[in-house]
């Protein structure tokens, strides 16, 4: 695939086939993809945690918090949520504070899982407290985001931001999530 075709393909997914399951293996290669990604300063601070067993799996979802947007969804329901997880967390001895490091990571590994045809969503609300006991997560690990990874089954649409400015995504009556995206010309100032 192209990069822009693979970047258009890579929407954040939030339904998905929840039997097709996703071998650690595959979490390997996605994670080797963030590996070899810039850092700031070359620190590498990034460490993972992955989940793709279905009853660790069922430990982390009840602390994802999913599409704020959509105010009647509860989110993805049984049958149709994550197969795997990857926990980015940031070693804070290597570096107290981590500037891009881990949207950088999770972009490789969401682009990966693209070309793969998985599909995914970033998520940074997150019960972290719950999640740091449950995982047995040391302090010196910030939590930083969760990605959930699985094989996508709903349509994601790009919009145009209209006039009104609106940036709010919605779903349709045939379960369509149409993500409204700003124009070039009005994100470019000079
Ligand atoms: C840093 C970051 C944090 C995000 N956190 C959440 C989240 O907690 N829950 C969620 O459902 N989506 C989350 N998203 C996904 C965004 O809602 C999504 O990227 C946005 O709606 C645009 O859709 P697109 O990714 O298909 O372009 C997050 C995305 C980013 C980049």
């Amino acid at each position: 695939m192209k990069l822009k075709d693979l970047i258009l393909a890579n929407r954040s997914y939030r339904r998905f086939d929840q039997n097709t399951s996703i071998p650690r293996e595959t979490l390997l290669e996605l994670i080797n993809l963030a590996r070899l990604s810039p850092s700031a300063g070359n620190k590498q601070p990034l460490r993972y945690i992955l989940s793709f067993q279905a009853d660790k799996n069922s430990w982390i979802f009840p602390l994802l918090s999913w599409a704020a947007y959509l105010k009647d969804w509860p989110g993805p329901a049984e049958g149709e949520r994550p197969s795997a997880y990857i926990i980015i967390l940031g070693d804070t001895r290597i570096s107290p504070t981590i500037l891009c490091d881990h949207g950088i990571a999770a972009q490789s590994i969401l682009l990966g899982a693209t070309e793969k045809g998985l599909g995914g969503c970033i998520i940074a609300s997150i019960k972290k407290d719950i999640l740091r006991k449950e995982l047995d997560i040391p302090e010196h690990l910030d939590i930083l985001l969760v990605i959930a990874l699985g094989k996508p089954r709903e349509k994601v649409k790009l919009e145009e931001v209209k006039d009104d400015g609106d940036i709010k995504y919605w779903r349709d009556e045939q379960g369509v999530h149409h993500v409204p995206k700003r124009s070039l010309e009005e994100i470019i100032l000079k």
